[in-house]
């Protein structure tokens, strides 16, 4: 992997706040990006992906609200940017594919209004400029033209999805933040919409961080991986070391939780138990009431983050073997520019 560092991630915290106490959704997330790279987020529902990605694109509403941290987009901290900046960077410098294109797009718009506006918007107002990017844009994504015209509803669930991709794709942006973009296709629609999108990447070179809950996803498509639970990171890796060696208890009960990928079948296991309440977190570890590992100091002393091999992983079992890393240090992406 080459590049410079593109997204800088330190510190990121995302509360909301109800009447029932403020969960922490997100809880000091750092991490870094390298153009080209693509990192999957993964982990399970309600572990704070989406709020992760929505927190970097600075596509939060109320009641969700960052409460501390960084996001520095080409050296920018897009947290404190304002409106007008923001506009600016949007589909020129990142764009965002959500989960599902039917609630995305507008079902009352064709999808070449929906891109005009777009482009439009962001200062294209050459009528004829707009229609051939637009038209470039869908045959990049293997949909055919004539489909500009089509409204959302006409569309299968796989074209939905590329068109949204072409959407995202209109300014040619560096990074593309995905939040789980093939998770309501079948699984032959799933295939080759991956595929395109890492064809896309080759192409183009654009960076994604992709969310996902699927670790047959995750094992084929991306360089690096990084392990939420309970709205923090527990592990980043590159993602044949994190397969062949998951050094975070949680990453290991994850792997085990899917039929091996690499060698013979294995039977799923799961991980007994479920995530803690993101709204009384514990003192300790947060995944300390499931752990297999677990000993009597997780209950109390909450880990930082420690540097093993090529990994950055939240857990005190690594605490003897390797120096700390606080929010702000920048080990992994550094090495990962390196290679
Ligand atoms: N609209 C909301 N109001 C209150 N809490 C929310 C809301 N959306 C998400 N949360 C909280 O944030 C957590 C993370 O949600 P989310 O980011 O959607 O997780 P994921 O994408 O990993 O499934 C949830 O478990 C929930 O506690
Ligand atoms: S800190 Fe303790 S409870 Fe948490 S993952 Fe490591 S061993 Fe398990
Ligand atoms: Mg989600």
């Amino acid at each position: 992997m080459t590049g410079k560092v593109i997204l800088e991630v330190e510190g990121l915290s995302v509360d909301y706040a109800s009447s029932a106490g403020t969960a922490n959704a997100v809880n000091e997330v750092s991490f870094e990006l390298a153009e080209r790279e693509f990192l999957a987020v993964v982990g399970e529902s309600g572990c704070g992906k989406s709020t992760l990605l929505f927190a970097i694109a600075r596509l939060l509403t109320p009641p969700a609200e960052v409460s501390g941290g960084k996001v520095l987009f080409s050296g920018q901290n897009m947290v404190a940017m304002s409106d007008k900046a923001l506009r600016t960077l949007r589909w020129r410098g990142l764009s965002v594919v959500m989960q599902s294109a039917m609630n995305a797009l507008n079902p009352v718009s064709s999808i070449g209004a929906q891109f005009s506006d777009v482009m439009r918007a962001h200062g294209e107002k050459d009528q004829k400029a707009v229609r051939a990017r637009s038209e470039e844009v869908l045959t990049m994504v293997g949909i055919d033209p004539v489909h500009l015209a089509s409204y959302a509803h006409q569309l299968s669930g796989g074209m939905r999805q590329r068109a949204m991709i072409a959407m995202a794709l209109l300014f040619s942006p560096e990074l593309i933040l995905m939040d789980e973009p093939t998770s309501a296709l079948d699984v032959v629609a799933q295939r080759s919409l991956m595929v395109q999108i890492k064809q896309l990447q080759a192409d183009l070179g654009f960076a994604i961080i992709f969310v996902t809950h699927d670790m047959s996803l995750v094992a084929h498509f991306s360089d690096r991986v990084a392990v939420m639970y309970a709205g923090q990171v527990v592990e980043t890796r590159p993602t044949r070391a994190l397969f062949a060696d998951p050094l975070h208890p949680y990453t290991r009960g994850l792997l085990d939780s899917f039929p091996s990928i690499y060698g013979p079948r294995s039977l799923v296991q799961g991980i007994p138990g479920s995530p803690p309440d993101l709204t009384r977190l514990p003192p300790g570890c947060n995944f300390a009431a499931r752990c297999p590992k677990a000993m009597p100091r997780c209950a109390t002393d909450a880990p930082a983050q420690y540097e093993v091999d090529d990994a950055l992983v939240r857990c005190l079992l690594y605490e003897e073997t390797a120096p700390a890393h606080e929010p702000g240090d920048r080990p992994v992406t550094e090495r990962a520019a390196r290679d």
